[in-house]
């Protein structure tokens, strides 16, 4: 099996190999082919990447190249973890919306339709390149913003599949938690990327108990204190939203913390020199513990799950059950919604569990939406669907039209400023602007 991790060069990727070694049973990968422009950040990193794969004594061969598409000639799946722009762009999206009192955030608000301006034509060029070259290969998209991200991929018809960690780092949390297998934890997870709720908690699967009252119950501190969310909050809502609906539920609080403070990417910039300079040390053999404070946990586990199920079935299943489930092993994975949130129009991308398996991602059915959520994700999929308008079709007023449809905007004044603001920042990236 052959697969390709375009943005190969990222500091992600130890985290990414060292899954793909620890779980050889379920994904067999023969060859691994890292691909980045950035040859010095590609040779440090393929070095340690290498280096686990020997220490763990996994057999597949690992190489790196700067050349897209003779890297994807024969894949079966390339992943797509790519950053345009780098920190450096990250940078500016978390800061210049903050001047107008918005949320400076890489995913969410007026610096998430920067980001998806920036992308979405770069992801979409590269899976045109990797469907050419293989037309039967699989696009597991980590890029962001995934949803939209993702909807471009599938509006343009590539076979992909967005996927992110939210949901697993969860999973992982409450099955700690409750001092039960993670496997044995099934979220009834539902929204957008970077926007859901776990309405429920089961255990043992889809059928099994809802434990969700008793998890806030017993341990809504320690809920509450990972999400950075009021536990009053979460009690009163009786679900778990993400921690991304921090940015929604305390926006002005979370603009009045990030002012005059380092922002994260620079925060992350920081730590990825640091990074390099340790997968330069030849006698490092595995992922360092400093990898640990990205926010990318779990986000290995999550992609073999998904490449094992798509790639044949090899039993990838993230949770007892699932893997026998009707329409393959059960995963949270961002796919077209085709009706399961009937308030959103078919071609929304939802993050939903889905049955996956190797004819790709089919939602499986959600309970109905408290209006409180069903409202807001309606709003935001409004926005993505005028954000990758504007990513596609470029414009200054579809710029504005995405800013005023977001619900942290909204505001005319805000919107027009925003959007000169933006162009200001992304000339360089965006070909019409
Ligand atoms: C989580 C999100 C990712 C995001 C990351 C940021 O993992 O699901 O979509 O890229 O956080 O982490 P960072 O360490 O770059 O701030
Ligand atoms: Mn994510």
């Amino acid at each position: 099996m052959k697969l390709v991790v375009v943005g190969g060069g990222s500091t992600y990727t130890p985290e990414l190999v060292d899954g793909f070694a620890r779980l050889r049973d379920s994904l067999p990968v023969g060859e691994l082919v890292l691909v980045d422009p950035a040859a010095d950040r590609l040779e440090l990193v393929g070095g340690l990447a290498r280096r686990i794969f020997a220490k763990q004594g996994h057999p597949g061969k690992i190489t790196t190249t700067g050349d897209l598409d003779a890297a994807v000639d024969g894949a079966d799946a390339v992943l797509l973890q790519l950053r345009v722009g780098g920190q450096a762009a990250r940078q500016q999206d978390e800061t210049w919306p903050l001047e107008c009192g918005c949320v400076g955030q890489e995913t969410t608000g007026a610096g998430g339709l920067a980001k998806a301006l920036r992308t979405v034509p770069v992801v979409l060029d590269i899976a045109e390149r990797v469907r050419r070259a293989n037309p039967d290969a699989w696009i597991i998209d980590f890029t962001n913003p995934v949803g939209i991200v993702t909807r471009a991929l599938l509006q343009a018809g590539h076979k992909a599949v967005g996927l992110c960690n939210v949901a697993i780092g969860l999973q992982r949390k409450f099955a700690a938690l409750l001092d039960v297998a993670p496997a044995d934890v099934h979220l009834e997870h539902v929204g957008l990327n970077h926007l859901t709720w776990e309405l429920g908690v089961r255990l043992g699967g889809p059928d099994g108990t809802d434990v969700l009252p008793r998890l806030l119950a017993e341990h809504g501190d320690a809920v509450a204190a990972d999400l950075r969310l009021p536990r009053a909050l979460l009690d009163r809502l009786g679900v778990v939203p993400s921690y991304y609906l921090r940015y929604f539920y305390q926006h002005d609080e979370v603009v009045d913390e990030t002012r005059g403070k380092p922002s994260r990417a620079a925060e992350v910039a920081a730590m990825e020199r640091r990074l390099l300079e340790m997968y330069g040390d030849p006698a490092l053999e595995e992922k360092p513990a400093l990898l640990a404070k990205r926010g990318g946990a779990y986000y290995s586990e999550a992609a073999v799950e998904l490449a094992a199920s798509l790639l044949g079935g090899r039993g990838g299943a993230g949770e007892r059950g699932g893997a026998g489930a009707p329409g393959g092993a059960a995963q949270v994975v961002n796919v077209r919604n085709a009706g399961t949130l009937p308030f959103l129009p078919d071609d929304a991308v939802v993050e939903v569990q889905a049955g996956v398996d190797a004819d790709g991602a089919r939602p499986l059915p959600v309970r109905n939406v408290d209006p409180l959520y069903a409202g807001l994700i309606a709003h935001v999929t409004a926005y993505e669907e005028l954000a990758l308008d504007a990513a596609l079709r470029g414009g200054r007023n579809r710029v504005f039209r995405a800013l005023l449809a977001h619900p942290l905007i909204g505001q005319y004044a805000y919107a027009d400023t925003l959007t000169d603001r933006l162009l200001a920042h992304n000339r360089d990236h965006l070909a019409w602007a």
